[in-house]
C-alpha cells in the first residue's frame, strides 16, 4: 500500500517536473522578465517621419502637412490607439459651483459639468478649473486629467467629490478601506495650485474615469456606448480604446475652454502623467487646437521608445491593460522588430507646437532613455517645419532642463510629478506662451 502510493506520487512528481520543463518557453514568452541592462536592447532602425511610404523623402513643409502628417496620423489610428469616432454628441456644459474667493482669496474656482447626451442621461464630466484674480486679460491654461477625483487635487474642502469616483469605489467604501474625508486633498503633492495661480495660469483637471471607467469589461460603460452604430456592442480592431476616449475628453474639456471668456484657449497646455500622459500626446496628436504639450513619464505607449523592449513592453502593457488600445495593437507584443512605426512618430505629431518629456531617473519601467530618443528622434520634423527642434544630442544631466522647442528634462526619484517638473512646465510655459 505505501510501496504504491509512493511510486503514485513518484508518477505525479514526473510528470508535473516534465510539464514544468517543456512549457517553460511557451510560460517565459507569455511573461519575459523586463530587460533593465542597456546592452541587451536589441539593434533596430527606427522609421524615418520624414520618409513616405512609398520611399520619397519629405524636403518641405508642405509635404509633411500634405502627405507624411497624414499617413503617420493614420497609422497611429489604425494600428495603435484605434480611430476616435467624428459624430458629434449633443454636448451641453453647465458652471455647477462658482467661488470667487477660493485658494484664501488668489483664485476663482470653478466647476463646469460636462453632458454628453440631449436629456443629461449616462456619463457626466466634470472640468474644476482654478483661475488666478490678478490677471486682468484672458490666462494660459494647464489642462490636466486627474487619478482620484477633482476633491483629491487640493484639501478645498468646497471641491464636489467626483460622482463616478464614488462609484467606482463603492466597495472599498463600504468595507471602510477608503473614506471621502481622507481622499480629499490625497493627491495635492501632484497639484502645486498655489504655486501655478502665482505665475500667472490656470489650472483645469478633469477625472479621467469620467470618460472610461479604467478596467476591461468590452467597452460597456463610458463613452464608447454612445458611439456604438446599430448592432455594435465592442469597438472594431482599428477603433479607439480607453486612451483615445481619455484623449477624446481632453478635446472636450478643450470645447469648453474655447466658450469662457477668462481663458485664452489658444494658450492651452495640456499635460498628462503616466497612462494620462500617454493620452495627452494622442490628444495633442489629433487636436491641434492645444497650443503645448508635456509628457510626464509617460513611458510605454506614450514617449518611450517600443523598439528598445526596455522596460515595460508592448507585450507586458497589452496583457495588463488589454482595454488602453485598439485591438489591431496586440500583434506588436513580443514582435516590437515588426512596428511600422514608433513613438518619436507619435511625437512628431505635435510639431512644430512646443513638446514637453520629462523622465524620473528611478523610473525605469517607463524607460528614461526610451522617452529622451523620443523626443530626440521628432527633432527634424520640428526643424524642417521652422523651430530649433530639441537642442541635445545627449541626455542631459538629471535635474539640467533643455528647454528648445521640444524641451527635455530627467530629474531625480520616481515616477510621479513633483514641483520641480511643474517648475520646468511653467518655465518652458512662459518661454513658449508668453512670447
Ligand atoms: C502602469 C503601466 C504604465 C502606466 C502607469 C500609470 O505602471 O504599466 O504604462 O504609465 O501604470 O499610468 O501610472
Amino acid at each position: 500500500m505505501i510501496l504504491k502510493t509512493l511510486k503514485r506520487a513518484a508518477c505525479v512528481f514526473f510528470v508535473s517536473f516534465l510539464f514544468l520543463i517543456l512549457s517553460a518557453p511557451v510560460l517565459f514568452a507569455q511573461n519575459p522578465v523586463a530587460n533593465y541592462d542597456e546592452n541587451a536592447v536589441p539593434a533596430f532602425q527606427l522609421p524615418d517621419p520624414l520618409v513616405l511610404r512609398g520611399g520619397g523623402v519629405v524636403r518641405d513643409p508642405s509635404a509633411w502637412w500634405g502627405l507624411r502628417r497624414p499617413e503617420i496620423l493614420e497609422i497611429f489610428e489604425n494600428e495603435m490607439f484605434g480611430k476616435t469616432p467624428v459624430t458629434k454628441l449633443p454636448i451641453s456644459f453647465e458652471i455647477t459651483s462658482l467661488d470667487k474667493n477660493a485658494l484664501g482669496g488668489i483664485a476663482t474656482r470653478k466647476e463646469v459639468t460636462a453632458y454628453f447626451t440631449a436629456d443629461k442621461s449616462g456619463p457626466v464630466m466634470v472640468i474644476l478649473l482654478y483661475l488666478p484674480n490678478k490677471e486682468k486679460s484672458k490666462v494660459p491654461v494647464f489642462l490636466a486629467m486627474n487619478f482620484k477625483g477633482i476633491h483629491t487635487i487640493h484639501p478645498d474642502s468646497n471641491i464636489s467629490i467626483t460622482r463616478s469616483w464614488l462609484e467606482i469605489k463603492q466597495e472599498s467604501l463600504r468595507k471602510g478601506n477608503i473614506t471621502v474625508a481622507d481622499s480629499r486633498g490625497s493627491a495635492s503633492s501632484r497639484w502645486p495650485l498655489e504655486m501655478i495661480i502665482h505665475r500667472g495660469y490656470g489650472v483645469a483637471t478633469i477625472y479621467y474615469e469620467d470618460i472610461d471607467p479604467d478596467f476591461d469589461d468590452g467597452f460597456q460603460n463610458g463613452i464608447h456606448p454612445l458611439f456604438y452604430k446599430p448592432g455594435q456592442t465592442t469597438p472594431n480592431a482599428n477603433e479607439w480604446g480607453s486612451i483615445g476616449a481619455w484623449a477624446w475628453g481632453y478635446s472636450r474639456a478643450m470645447d469648453y475652454l474655447e466658450t469662457d471668456s477668462d481663458i485664452d484657449s489658444r494658450r492651452v497646455a495640456l499635460m498628462g502623467h503616466s497612462r494620462l500622459g500617454k493620452a495627452a500626446l494622442w490628444a495633442g496628436a489629433q487636436d491641434q487646437r492645444f497650443a503645448m504639450v508635456i509628457s510626464n513619464n509617460s513611458g510605454c505607449g506614450g514617449a518611450a521608445l517600443s523598439k528598445r523592449a526596455y522596460g515595460e513592453t508592448i507585450g507586458s502593457i497589452n496583457r495588463v491593460f488589454p482595454h488602453w488600445f485598439c485591438d489591431n495593437f496586440l500583434k506588436y507584443g513580443e514582435n516590437e522588430e515588426s512596428l511600422p512605426f514608433d513613438q518619436h512618430m507619435l511625437l512628431s505629431l505635435i510639431a512644430p507646437r512646443p513638446l514637453y518629456v520629462a523622465s524620473a531617473e528611478e523610473d525605469l519601467w517607463a524607460d528614461p532613455q526610451g522617452e529622451f530618443l523620443g523626443a530626440l528622434n521628432a527633432s527634424a520634423v520640428y526643424k524642417l517645419l521652422g523651430t530649433d527642434g530639441f537642442q541635445a544630442e545627449l541626455r542631459p544631466l538629471p535635474g539640467k532642463p533643455v528647454m528648445s522647442t521640444i524641451g527635455y528634462h530627467i530629474r531625480p526619484g520616481k515616477h510621479d510629478v513633483t514641483d520641480f517638473d511643474w517648475d520646468c512646465y511653467l518655465n518652458f510655459a512662459d518661454k513658449h506662451l508668453r512670447k
